[in-house]
Order: C-alpha cells, then sequence, then structure tokens
C-alpha cells in the first residue's frame, strides 16, 4: 500500500498508549490519517502526539477509559469536533489478566469483559453512529487474538472476550453492511509488549515459540500489512473477516 494512501480520513485508535495501538497510530498517519489516540495514560499519547506531529503528521490525544461508556461517547464528540467524523476505528484496547479459570472472580471476570467486549462493543456503536451520520461508511478494525480461535491454560476470560469479539465482528459486518461501514479483524499472534513480555520471556513461553511454524514472535510491523489493507479502499469488498497474523500460530496452537 502506498505511503499517503488514508489522506484526508480520521482514525480513532484505543489503546494508543503503548504496544500495538501506539505503532498503529503511528503507521496510520504515516500514511496520511488524522489520527486520534485514546487511552487511560495520558503522558504515553501527549510523547506519541508530539512524535507523530514531528513527522509532519496531526495526531489528538484523548483521555479514555473504555470501561466507562459516558467516556467513550465524549472521545467520539472530541475527535469529530478535533479531526472530523470518523473514518476508522482501531478497537485496540486490552487487558490480559492470567488466572487459573476457577480462581478467576467476578470482579476480574468483569473487568475482562468491560474493556475487551463491552468497550469494544459501545466503541464500534459510538463510531458507526459518526460514520453513518456523515454519511461516508468506515472501516472498523477490531484487534482480537490468535485466543478467538484456540485457548491456552490461564487466559479462560481473554479468550472468551477475544472470541467474543470474533462473533461481534461479523454480526456487526452484517448489519451495517448497508451504510457502506465494513468491520472486520486481525488475530494477532503472540508480539512482545507489556501484555505479553512477562509470559514470552518464560520458559514456557520460549517453548511456545519453538511451536510457531515460523519459529518466532511477532514484531509489530509484521500487521502492518493486515491494518493497511482492512483501513483503505483497498479492501473495500471484505467485511466480517478475520485475518490472523501469527506465523501460522493458530494452525497448530494445542
Ligand atoms: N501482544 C500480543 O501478543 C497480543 C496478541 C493478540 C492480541 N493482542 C491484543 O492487542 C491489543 C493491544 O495489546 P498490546 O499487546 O499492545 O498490549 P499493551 O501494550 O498492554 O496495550 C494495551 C492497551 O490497552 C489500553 N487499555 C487497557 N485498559 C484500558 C481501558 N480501560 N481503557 C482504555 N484503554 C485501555 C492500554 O492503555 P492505558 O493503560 O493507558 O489505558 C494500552 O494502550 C489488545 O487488545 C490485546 O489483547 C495482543
Amino acid at each position: 500500500m502506498t505511503e499517503g494512501s488514508l489522506t484526508g480520513r480520521t482514525a480513532l485508535i484505543t489503546g494508543a498508549s503503548s504496544g500495538l495501538g501506539r505503532h498503529f497510530a503511528a503507521v496510520l498517519a504515516r500514511n496520511g490519517a488524522k489520527v486520534a489516540i485514546a487511552a487511560r495514560r495520558m503522558e504515553n499519547l501527549e510523547a506519541l502526539a508530539g512524535e507523530i506531529g514531528k513527522n509532519g503528521g496531526q495526531a489528538v490525544p484523548i483521555s479514555l477509559d473504555v470501561a466507562d461508556p459516558a467516556a467513550i461517547r465524549a472521545a467520539v464528540e472530541k475527535t469529530e469536533q478535533d479531526l472530523g467524523p470518523i473514518g476508522i476505528l482501531i478497537n485496540n484496547s486490552g487487558i490480559a489478566p492470567s488466572e487459573s479459570a476457577l480462581d478467576v472472580d467476578e470482579e476480574l471476570w468483569d473487568r475482562v469483559m468491560d474493556v475487551n467486549l463491552k468497550g469494544a462493543w459501545i466503541m464500534a456503536q459510538e463510531a458507526a453512529r459518526s460514520m453513518i451520520g456523515a454519511g461516508q461508511g468506515g472501516s472498523i478494525i477490531n484487534i482480537a487474538s490468535v485466543l478467538s480461535l484456540r485457548v491456552q491454560k490461564g487466559t479462560a476470560p481473554y479468550a472468551v472476550s477475544k472470541a467474543g469479539l470474533l462473533q461481534m465482528t461479523k454480526a456487526l459486518a452484517l448489519e451495517w453492511a448497508r451504510f457502506n461501514i465494513r468491520v472486520n479483524a486481525i488475530a494477532p499472534g503472540y508480539f512482545e509488549t507489556d501484555i505479553s513480555r512477562a509470559f514470552l520471556q518464560s520458559e514456557a513461553g520460549q517453548r511456545m515459540a519453538k511451536a510457531i511454524p515460523q519459529r518466532r514472535f511477532g514484531e509489530p510491523e509484521d500487521l502492518d500489512g493486515a491494518l493497511l489493507f482492512l483501513a483503505g479502499d483497498s479492501s473495500k469488498y471484505v467485511t466480517g473477516v478475520l485475518i490472523p497474523v501469527d506465523g501460522g500460530h493458530n494452525m497448530v496452537l494445542a
């Protein structure tokens, strides 16, 4: 995809304060999108906005807790006011606490669902309203996981939330196609970020790396092709799909 192919579009990226979301925001900005970067850690977002600005892009940092529906509505309004109607939503905020199933209490279950599933749902609804209001359609990209498709010990609520996100992707794609809104998902395998670092560096993590057909964890740049394809017009007849980006991991994960 050529640089600049998203020129004039407004993208809202949740969870842009670190890891993959930070990377997605920089890539979209480099390709011409105006980016609203949202999360709770404002200092990280301000630093990222500064970097994007220095590279000639436009970024607006927005304080957002996706577990708070009122904050989601406010974030969408601020995006519209500062950058215009939303054309691209990257539903990326996520948490992955590790706990064996019998020890998962209600509080942990609710927290994972509120952030990973309900937060993504309300975010998608509000972004869709912005897209429909502007009459332009748009592209919603949900950041799912290899655990949308497979399970692993110690991550039950996370896997349930990410499997739900996959069904949400299809359900919304079906209902919103008539508004020219496409809804797709990317399922990353394992990438070293704050969410996964401790596990990937453990012995079990190193063993897992050897079980991946490509025999390595992902680098953020490995996601750029799927991100730009789904965000831009090359995928204008693609909706309701999940693209695994995992070195073949989902074929073999036990
Ligand atoms: N790394 C992997 O191997 C991997 C694999 C598959 C899928 N994923 C998915 O990729 C996405 C990004 O994760 P990551 O790997 O980049 O980990 P990360 O660096 O921990 O990023 C998670 C992001 O989510 C945000 N977030 C968490 N709770 C939030 C809340 N209540 N409200 C708003 N934002 C919130 C965090 O920002 P604040 O703390 O500043 O709010 C942070 O920016 C997640 O959905 C994750 O499930 C990651």
